[in-house]
């Protein structure tokens, strides 16, 4: 199936590692110019020349805190400098912080409201003028939890659920401008952010995280954690013109670990 991602342009956030640098690869490869952000400078700056390498359209990168507004303001604005006007946004960001309810004070409910929710507001913001132009996408990259809440992942719990109204209400105010927004879920997908939740229990219950790993995954019908390239591609998908009647939904990548529908 062609794509057509040629020549688009996508901004993926928080794309330096994990799932956001999965996604904006498989995005560089398809044909689109694609600017890659995050805070680390050094990280940043060899994801951009590794993608680089391998890609058809250009890879761009720019350094931002998605938590700052002067910094989303700076970062679209280098996007127009060094790619042209943004028909793809793909919204997502480093986790919150683990814990129970008890575990958590109004600091961090503040930090994980403004890291994993206020973020893609003023993301969307920002980018709508473009996104208006012409058309385009918004794909917000969630968890499971919004399906399923996770023990432990209280700030997850009830933000992404947050991000996932924010996508519905959006896919219905915004397609008179042919503008699709859709919610992506991961399960478990091997990155920093499973392993540090994985150490995080096994720390927590005093054994090793290959237990914990090893648990996790018989939960797991395909009996195996997620790689990075397999939520990549249904991101892809989304953000191609191919997917021009699917708006307004959310779509798990979790090997069939939600029990729910
Ligand atoms: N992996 C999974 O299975 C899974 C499951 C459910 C939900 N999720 C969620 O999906 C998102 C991505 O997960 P991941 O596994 O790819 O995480 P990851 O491997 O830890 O990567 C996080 C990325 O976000 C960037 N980042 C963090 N804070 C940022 C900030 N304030 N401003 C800009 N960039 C920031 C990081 O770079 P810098 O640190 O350099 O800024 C890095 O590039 C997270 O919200 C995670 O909770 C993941």
């Amino acid at each position: 199936m062609d794509l057509q991602l040629q020549d688009k342009v996508a901004l993926v956030v928080a794309s330096s590692k994990g799932l956001g640098k999965a996604i904006a690869a498989q995005l560089s490869q398809e044909g689109c110019h694609v600017m890659l952000t995050s805070r680390d400078v050094a990280r940043l700056e060899s994801a951009r020349q590794e993608l680089q390498a391998k890609a058809t359209g250009k890879v761009a990168c720019h350094p931002c805190d998605i938590t700052k507004a002067a910094d989303i303001t700076a970062l679209v604005a280098a996007t127009h400098e060094k790619l042209g006007a943004i028909d793809i946004l793909i919204n997502n960001a480093g986790g919150p912080p683990g814990g129970n309810f008890e575990d958590i004070d109004d600091a961090v409910w503040q930090q994980a409201f403004e890291l994993n929710l206020l973020s893609c507001v003023r993301m969307i913001d920002a980018a709508l003028p473009d996104l208006k132009q012409k058309g385009g996408r918004i794909i917000n990259v969630t968890s499971s939890s919004i399906k399923q809440p996770i023990p432990g992942l209280i700030l997850s719990n009830v933000f992404r659920m947050g991000l996932l109204g924010l996508g519905k209400s959006l896919a219905n105010e915004l397609a008179q401008y042919n503008i699709l927004v859709n919610t992506v879920a991961p399960g478990r997908i091997s990155t920093d952010r499973t392993l540090y939740l994985d150490q995080l229990k096994a720390d927590k219950r005093g054994v090793s995280v290959e237990q914990v790993e090893t648990e996790a995954q018989k939960l797991i019908p395909l009996g195996r954690y997620g790689e990075p390239e397999e939520f990549a591609r249904m991101v892809t998908f989304l953000a191609s013109p191919a997917s021009s009647y699917v708006s307004g939904t959310a779509i798990m990548v979790d090997g069939g670990m939600v029990k729910g529908f």
